[in-house]
């Protein structure tokens, strides 16, 4: 086992009706301004905007609304966020949706306290100071309601990029399945498939890893595979959606990857470039990366792969069990090539130019430089 410091700071509270807490939970935490941020209108729609806004009346806290948060959100929305937030002088971000309110929400935590442009957060400026977050989940897939990460595009320079700092962490998050009940089929799937890709980056691309580690993503990759077959089944089961949910949350909680030594997130960075460019969900992009990853990828360190076939799938070839992932992501209806959502194997190299600015960003740039990027690419062509 690899020498490791764990440390996750975020309360969860989990169950049925746990949001209409949120009041008494902001108010013993000494709160007494939020800024309210949510998405295009599914709070609204679902009634959960209202018994938010009434639990925090209920308790007296001064509330600035913030809707309109893109899905894949955008620099320049995150900025009014910055500027709400300062002007109004809030005490704390409350974040009320998926994984997109979380990040933009988390982004403004930080650039209200900040000194500088919020985007000089993402390129690399180390955060020293942010609002502190709270959030009310309602889509299960980012683990954003339990990590340090906030992904935001700069729409302006296609640059889809991270803030990751122990600052954002949200203080309390409540996970209440019943929310996602109203998740449709397709953001269903995309959310199995980025809370099965938040598990296998290290899975496949580390040098060792404690068995204990293997095992434990190998149960969460088959909890997600169960229970989203369950789910766009029977949408409002319970069970099935709070194993789903909690499973996602573990997924990129940091629980996976202790003890793990030398790993990277190569499908993700890949990824970002398509949702930047495209603006497609994160989710659907992962679908279309991560065959083609695993097909570049696997010769190069082939146990996991072998492992994967044999204790997902039940098959005894790497080949074999990268088949059976990409026909599972067909199944649930996610989209397999960059074709099925538009994009034209022409644009690959532009897509891996993209690629390579975040790739030097991150620091893996050595093995995924363009060309490298654009190889993998032309496997889903
Ligand atoms: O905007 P509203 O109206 O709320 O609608 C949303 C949106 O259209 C809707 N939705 C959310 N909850 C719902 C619902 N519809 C019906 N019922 C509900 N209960 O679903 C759509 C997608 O929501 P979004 O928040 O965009 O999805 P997701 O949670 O998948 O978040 C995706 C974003 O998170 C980033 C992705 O890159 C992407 O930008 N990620 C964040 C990570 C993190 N912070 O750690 C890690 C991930 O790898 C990922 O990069
Ligand atoms: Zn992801």
């Amino acid at each position: 086992m690899f020498d490791f410091e764990f440390h996750n700071p975020t309360k969860i509270i989990f169950g049925r009706n746990k949001e209409t807490l949120i009041g008494q939970i902001l108010t013993e935490a000494g709160i007494r301004k939020v800024l309210f941020v949510y998405g295009k209108g599914s709070i609204k729609r679902s009634g959960l905007f209202e018994r938010i806004t009434k639990s925090l009346e209920q308790h007296a806290i001064g509330t600035i609304e913030f809707g309109g948060v893109n899905s894949n959100p955008l620099l320049s929305h995150t900025r009014e966020g910055v500027r709400l937030a300062i002007e109004e002088d809030v005490d704390a971000v409350l974040a009320v949706g998926g994984g997109s309110v979380l990040d933009e929400a988390k982004a403004i935590a930080v650039g209200a306290l900040g000194n500088t442009d919020v985007w000089n957060y993402f390129i690399g400026q180390e955060v020293s100071a942010a609002l502190p977050v709270y959030s009310v989940l309602t889509l299960a897939a980012t683990g954003s309601e339990m990590n340090g990460n906030a992904v935001v595009t700069n729409e302006e320079t296609q640059q889809k990029y991270n803030i990751a700092s122990p600052l954002v962490y949200p203080q309390v998050s409540i996970l209440n399945p019943e929310l996602t009940y109203s998740v449709p089929p397709d953001y269903t799937a995309y959310g199995a498939v980025d809370a099965i890709a938040h598990v296998i980056e290290a899975y496949f691309t580390r040098k060792s890893a404690p068995l204990l580690q293997d095992r434990l993503v190998e149960n969460i990759i088959t909890t997600v595979m169960e229970t989203t077959e369950q789910i766009l089944q029977t949408p409002d089961s319970y069970d099935a959606r709070a194993e789903f949910m909690w499973a996602a949350t573990l997924a990129l909680n940091g629980i996976t990857t202790v003890g793990v030594e030398e790993y990277s997130f190569p499908n993700h960075m890949i990824e970002h470039s398509l949702s930047a460019m495209y603006n497609i969900p994160h989710g659907a992009g992962l679908a279309i990366v991560i065959p083609a990853f695993m097909r570049w990828f696997h010769p190069r360190n082939p146990g996991p792969f072998e492992r994967f076939a044999t204790m997902i799938f039940g098959l005894d070839s790497a080949d074999a069990g990268i088949e059976a992932l990409e026909q599972w992501f067909a199944r649930i209806q996610a989209p397999i090539r960059l074709k099925d959502v538009g994009i034209p194997a022409g644009d690959i190299e532009k897509i891996a130019a993209n690629g390579a600015g975040l790739a030097k960003l991150w620091g893996i740039d050595a093995t995924y430089d363009q060309a490298a990027i654009a190889e993998i690419l032309k496997f889903a062509a």
